[in-house]
């Protein structure tokens, strides 16, 4: 889930490997320390922060628990679901906890035996994740009210002595990042890339369009998750936040998020704006258009080349091979070069870059598209069954 600047840090450096400049990427993978030069205790911060304890009143827990529609699960049962949380049901790991692949039977919604039912995702809290029950239960309060296709679905949850848990649909192709950046992926298509932004973008402009808007601020790409159609939808509201109301411009906040994606000013001041979800978006087209992560300088090495036609190629990801539209990569680097802006008054809102984006997606595009979601299809099925065979011959090797 979120991270906050200040926590440990893993850092991992590399290089990249285009010839026009050399760029240190460390892992996106939270926890990078930063200490922003906002002070939660300054008298002007303090002023604003009764502000915040101005905004509609949150709702208890007993009252988010019990007002949402989800399923309450007991420990047993997801424990059950999950084969005993066993090491080789696990998706993956963040922040907030371990997640694991598990079954649940369709219409009971209790847990199913392993391999039977309905394939869920369960996120286990870890014991020392300090914001954790805060962050599981902002992560309640919105995914149990607000359903859209680009949002990732919660099934239920578990709340049972120490331990906290999620249960959501599962998402068969994993994070974006890891479709990015792991390494040996299938590189992503330029359609599949557009068609990526597209979603994500419909999901942030549904939040800030929501009759009581919500800052996500989170946005990043390991929290963008894709389906088996490359469907993009977003998970993690652990640090969301409502927007704020009446004739306010902003709500203040202790600095949290993840470092290369969160916008300059909020670092410095702790002000949330929906402008820095935006300015976050700008990171994540670029690392779409460059394949590079976000860090402390990519924003600063790619800028330059945003707004000029003839050197656009250089940041362009090599994995891509040339194979794009130079036309819609422009229009791309353009919006994210405006979502990158110093100002966040001067960036453009969601439902506009939504527009924008939408226009890159002609039908022939679309048609491109498609046809490359069969392909990948085809390829994810081949590698199951490549791996259900592989698992078979180790489990009978007197087969051989
Ligand atoms: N619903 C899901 N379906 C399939 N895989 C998932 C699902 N949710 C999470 N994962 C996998 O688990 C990984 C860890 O997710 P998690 O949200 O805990 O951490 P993160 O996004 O990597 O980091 P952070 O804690 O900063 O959000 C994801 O990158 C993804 O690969
Ligand atoms: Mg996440």
């Amino acid at each position: 889930m979120g991270n906050c600047f200040g926590s440990s840090a893993k850092v991992e450096i590399a290089h990249s490997s285009r010839p026009t400049s050399e760029i240190s990427r460390s892992s996106s993978k939270k926890h990078n320390p930063i200490v922003p030069s906002y002070n939660p205790n300054s008298v002007a911060d303090r002023n604003d922060n009764n502000n915040v304890l101005n905004l509609p009143t949150p709702r208890t827990e007993g009252e988010i628990l019990s007002s949402s529609n989800l399923k309450p699960f007991h420990f047993n049962e997801l424990k059950n679901a999950t084969r005993n949380f066993r090491p080789d049901s696990l998706l993956g790991e963040g922040g907030f906890g371990y997640v694991f692949k598990g079954w649940i039977d369709e219409n009971k919604l209790a847990a199913a035996r392993p391999g039977l039912g309905m394939v869920v995702a369960v996120k286990k809290l870890k014991a020392e994740a300090s914001q954790g029950h805060k962050e599981w239960l902002t992560e309640v309060d919105y995914l149990g009210k607000f359903h859209h296709p680009n949002l990732v679905k919660l099934i239920g949850y578990c709340l049972e002595g120490e331990n906290r848990l999620l249960v959501y649909e599962f998402m068969p192709r994993g994070s974006l990042e890891n479709h990015l950046f792991r390494r040996g992926s299938q590189p992503l298509s330029w359609a599949l890339r557009i068609k990526v932004a597209i979603a994500a973008a419909r999901g942030l402009s549904f939040l800030h369009e929501a009759e009581s808007p919500v800052i996500y601020r989170d946005f990043k790409a390991s929290n963008i998750l894709l389906d088996a159609e490359f469907n993009a939808k977003l998970s993690d509201f652990g640090l969301a936040k409502a927007g704020p109301t009446g004739d306010r411009t902003h709500v203040t906040t202790q600095v949290m998020g993840t470092r290369g994606y969160a916008a300059p000013e909020y670092i410095a001041t702790g002000r949330l704006t929906s402008k820095s979800d935006v300015y976050s978006f700008g990171v994540v087209l670029l690392e779409l258009l460059s394949g590079l992560r976000a860090e402390d300088n990519l924003v600063e090495w790619a800028m330059p080349y945003l707004g000029d036609k003839r050197r656009l190629f250089r940041i362009m990801d090599t994995k891509l091979e040339g194979r794009y539209s130079k036309k819609g990569a422009y229009v791309a680097a353009n919006l994210a070069s405006q979502c990158l802006r110093r100002e966040p008054r001067a960036r453009p809102r969601m439902t506009e870059i939504l527009g924008e984006l939408e226009e890159l997606e002609s039908p022939k595009t679309a048609a491109r598209i498609s046809h490359s979601v069969q392909r990948e299809t085809i390829a994810l099925s081949n590698s199951k069954v490549d791996a259900s065979l592989s698992t078979l011959y180790q489990k009978s090797p007197q087969r051989q």
